[in-house]
C-alpha cells in the first residue's frame, strides 16, 4: 500500500543553520506515528517539512506516492495533509465562528463553509455555545480545540499535530487526545509531535525518536517506553524545558 507520507533522507536548514540530517520516516494509511525527543532536536522542523512549510535542502518528500519536495504548501493541503501548528494558532480578535469560516473558505471554498461549520461544532461541541466569543478570550484548551477544528474537519489523510498538549491542564490533554483518537478511527493518519510521552505512546502505533536533527530510533510504540527510559530521554527530561 502506498504510504501517506514518506521522507527520504531529508535535510533541512534555517539559513546557514542545519536543522535536519538525512531524516527518513514513513507513515502508512491510517497509521499513527509519534515523533518524540527533547527540545530543539528538530521535531517542529520535521513537522513543517511533512506539511510543506519548510522545503528540504536535499532529500525527498512524498505524499501518497507523489513527490512534493519543494512544492508550495497548498499542494500539500490539497493532497490531504493538515497541520496543527505549535502554540495557539488562532486569530485572537476574531470570533470562534469567524476563525472557522476563514479557514474553511480557504480550504473548501464558499460553498463548503456551512457544512464544515456544522461538522466542526459536532466534532468539538465545546465550541458551539462560544461561536460568537472572541477566540482570544477562550481558555488555552478551547483555543487548542479551535485550532484543531480549523484543520481537522476536512478529514485529512494525514494530520501533523505539533505539541498539542503543551501548556494544557491534564484533563484538557485527555480531551485533545480523545479527539485525536476519534480522528484516527475515522481513518486519518497521524504524525504526533509530543513531549508528553505517555499519551503519545498510548495513541500511536509507532515511535520515531529524534536527537540532534537525526532519527535515533524507529520502532513499535510497545517497545519505545524502554528505549526512552534507557537511553534517550532520561537526561533530557531532567533538563529544564523552558517556558
Ligand atoms: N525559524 C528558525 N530560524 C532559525 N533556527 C530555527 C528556526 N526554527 C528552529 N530553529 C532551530 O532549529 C533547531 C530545531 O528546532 P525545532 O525543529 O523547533 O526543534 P523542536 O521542535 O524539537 O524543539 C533548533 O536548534 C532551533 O533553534
Ligand atoms: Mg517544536
Amino acid at each position: 500500500m502506498t504510504a501517506v507520507l514518506e521522507l527520504h533522507d531529508v535535510c533541512a536548514a534555517y539559513g546557514p543553520f542545519r536543522a535536519l540530517f538525512d531524516v527518513s520516516l514513513t507513515i502508512g494509511p491510517g497509521e499513527a506515528v509519534a515523533l518524540l525527543g527533547p527540545n530543539g532536536v528538530g521535531k517542529t522542523t520535521v513537522a513543517r517539512v511533512a506539511s510543506g512549510l519548510v522545503a528540504p535542502t536535499s532529500g525527498r518528500v512524498e505524499v501518497d506516492g507523489v513527490d512534493l519536495s519543494g512544492a508550495p504548501v497548498h499542494r500539500y493541503s490539497r493532497a490531504g495533509v493538515a497541520h496543527a501548528p505549535e502554540g495557539r494558532s488562532v486569530f485572537a480578535t476574531l470570533s470562534v465562528e469567524d476563525n472557522l469560516v476563514l479557514s474553511f473558505r480557504q480550504s473548501k471554498g464558499r460553498q463548503g463553509v456551512a457544512d464544515a461549520l456544522a461538522r466542526a461544532f459536532e466534532f468539538f461541541p465545546v465550541l458551539e455555545p462560544r461561536r460568537r466569543q472572541l477566540a482570544g478570550t477562550l481558555s488555552g484548551g478551547q483555543q487548542r480545540m479551535l485550532s484543531m477544528a480549523r484543520v481537522m474537519v476536512e478529514a485529512p489523510k494525514l494530520l501533523v499535530a505539533d505539541e498539542l498538549s503543551l501548556g494544557l491542564a491534564p484533563i484538557v490533554v485527555d480531551q485533545v487526545y480523545d479527539t485525536l483518537g476519534r480522528l484516527r478511527e475515522a481513518g486519518t493518519a497521524l504524525l504526533i509531535v509530543e513531549q508528553h510521552v505517555p499519551h503519545a505512546l498510548a495513541l500511536c502505533d509507532r515511535v520515531v525518536l529524534l536527537g540532534h536533527g537525526a532519527v535515533v530510533w524507529d520502532g513499535p510504540a510497545a517497545d519505545a517506553a524502554d528505549v526512552i527510559a534507557d537511553k534517550v530521554f532520561r537526561q533530557a527530561q531532567d533538563e529544564p524545558t523552558g517556558p
